[in-house]
């Protein structure tokens, strides 16, 4: 198989946003009890968060991480989740028909955020809630303090505001499941008016409304318009959602999904310009892929809930194989080829639920497959993004009728003179060969490293007794001639390969 790509120094997409390497922590099954939050376990400091995981989560090279919800958000407090931890209530989540201790909560993340270093990426609960209970919130926050709310957070210890600065206006309001599901035309309502109050709050930060929780939405489409016809002036970003799944059990339709994400931005930054062009508006909508992800082998609803009002039960806790590594992936390469749209993006979830990173409440931590092309990504994803131009032969599938076997992008970094190319093999027999051209990039290039993520078995997983079975490896068949590089790549792989 041969392939061809074809990059110019001059033709740049966009500045690469580093949002788009974002992650989620949702008060769900065990991603913060367990996951990022367990005191008494041996790795834990004295807030009780887990070293082993922040470990792991500096390593992943998350930037921003959404919190606290997800489904959780549309029914949760913010109240309940600050001061003294012995006088929060224990309540009910109808999210997730979980118990809710709150001895995790706002200030908690907050600390957390500092020691992973992360920036935090809020929500406000429009589902129960509404602009009051928003705006208090981010008063409670961001205020520097002198009224009753700002004082409070300082009474609970925090002297200078937090200033968080990315704050999503609800969550999957499109969706029938969601507590205080809203049409098109309720939420694009609420939106509007809690985005107005929150910028009077605070008018230095950037607010997200929620798009549609995935493609396949009924109201996919005018979801989106609906809603922005209201908030249009006063929101930031839309967000999407999607999780990927192949339930078909084939490897070569599973692919296509990563076409049918790049269709998906595309179109919803579409519908945003239709909405910016009927009023002759001169802003852009950026979009917030805040939750994406492989989620299927435990999308079932004996995954989602547990039977008695548990306390942190297991929820969701898919685990990732070879194939799934190759989908994430792909989705990164998507979100770098549409870096003039996507500006932020939140890989759901962090830790256990639907997560990178694995732990066993009471002992080790350990790296999904998944963990791989997101950390490598993060590592190499610095700069600007090139345009580029692929030539490849494809095959079809049902999903989508025409998917080249080369899905890739190139990312380089004025500062430090290095240019990434990420490319994804999707034959599956193949070996592939790829000639790249990096135009005007400099004629005296080395090679500064060059990795795989492969494995023989698409289904191999890593576990507890073996997390390294899938992780990257070097892949010694790369040749450097001045601007040209000649890549040997497997079949059904992700590379990264740097050159300076
Ligand atoms: O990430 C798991 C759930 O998926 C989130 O709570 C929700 O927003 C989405 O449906």
């Amino acid at each position: 198989l041969k392939a061809r790509l074809v990059v110019d120094r001059d033709f740049v997409l966009s500045d690469l946003d580093r949002r788009v390497f974002g992650a989620f922590v949702e008060h769900m099954g065990r991603c913060v009890y367990g996951g990022i939050y367990e005191p008494g376990h041996a790795t834990a400091d004295e807030q009780g968060f887990r070293g082993d995981v922040l470990e792991l989560t500096r390593e992943l090279g998350a930037t921003i991480i959404r919190y606290p919800g997800g489904n959780f958000l549309s029914g949760y407090n913010w109240e309940d989740g600050v001061g003294p931890s012995d006088k929060r209530p224990v309540r009910r989540d109808l999210a997730w028909f979980s118990t809710e201790t709150n001895q995790f909560g706002t200030n908690e993340f907050m600390d957390w955020s500092k020691k992973a270093g992360i920036e935090p990426m809020f929500g406000v609960n429009l589902g129960t809630k509404g602009p009051d209970e928003a705006r208090q919130f981010l008063e409670y926050c961001n205020h520097v303090g002198g009224s009753t709310l700002s004082n409070l957070r300082r009474e609970h210890g925090y002297e200078k505001p937090h200033d968080i600065k990315f704050w999503c206006l609800g969550n999957e309001m499109d969706g029938p499941w969601q507590i205080c599901h809203k049409t098109a035309e309720e939420y694009g309502r609420v939106a509007l008016e809690t985005a107005k109050v929150m910028r009077w709050v605070d008018p230095t930060i950037q607010l997200a409304a929620c798009g549609s929780s995935h493609r396949n939405m009924p109201t996919y489409g005018s979801w989106e318009y609906g809603v922005l016809d209201h908030c249009y002036d006063e929101v930031d970003f839309i967000s999407l959602h999607t999780y990927f799944n192949n339930n078909a059990d084939s490897t070569a339709e599973y692919f296509g999904v990563i076409e049918l994400l790049d269709s998906f931005i595309k179109e919803v930054a579409a519908i945003c310009d239709a909405v910016g062009a009927k009023r002759r508006s001169h802003k852009k909508i950026m979009l917030s892929l805040d939750e994406w992800n492989v989620w299927y082998k435990t999308h079932k609803i004996e995954h989602m809930r547990k039977p008695g009002w548990p306390e942190a039960p297991p929820l969701i806790e898919e685990v990732y194989n070879a194939e799934d590594a190759l989908i994430v992936g792909g989705a990164l390469i998507a979100m770098l080829n549409n870096a003039d749209r996507v500006k932020t993006a939140c890989l759901a979830q962090l830790v256990n639920v639907i997560g990178p990173i694995m732990t066993e409440t009471g002992g080790d931590a350990w790296r999904q497959t998944i963990f791989h092309p997101f950390a490598l990504a993060s590592k190499f994803g610095h700069g600007r993004v090139l345009r580029t131009v692929a030539e490849s032969p494809s095959y079809t599938a049902k999903a989508f009728p025409e998917i080249p076997y080369l899905y890739a992008t190139v990312v380089d970094n004025p500062l430090d003179g290095s240019t990434t190319i990420f490319a994804l093999n999707r034959s599956l027999s193949d070996s592939m060969e790829l000639d790249v051209e990096l135009r005007g990039l400099g004629k005296e290039r080395t090679l500064v490293g060059a990795t795989e993520i492969h494995h023989a078995n698409l289904k191999a997983v890593n576990t507890k007794d073996a997390p390294n079975t899938v992780s990257p490896k070097v892949n010694a068949d790369v040749a450097v001639d001045g601007e040209k590089l000649r890549i040997k790549l497997k079949p059904a792989s992700f590379n990264v390969i740097t050159t300076r």
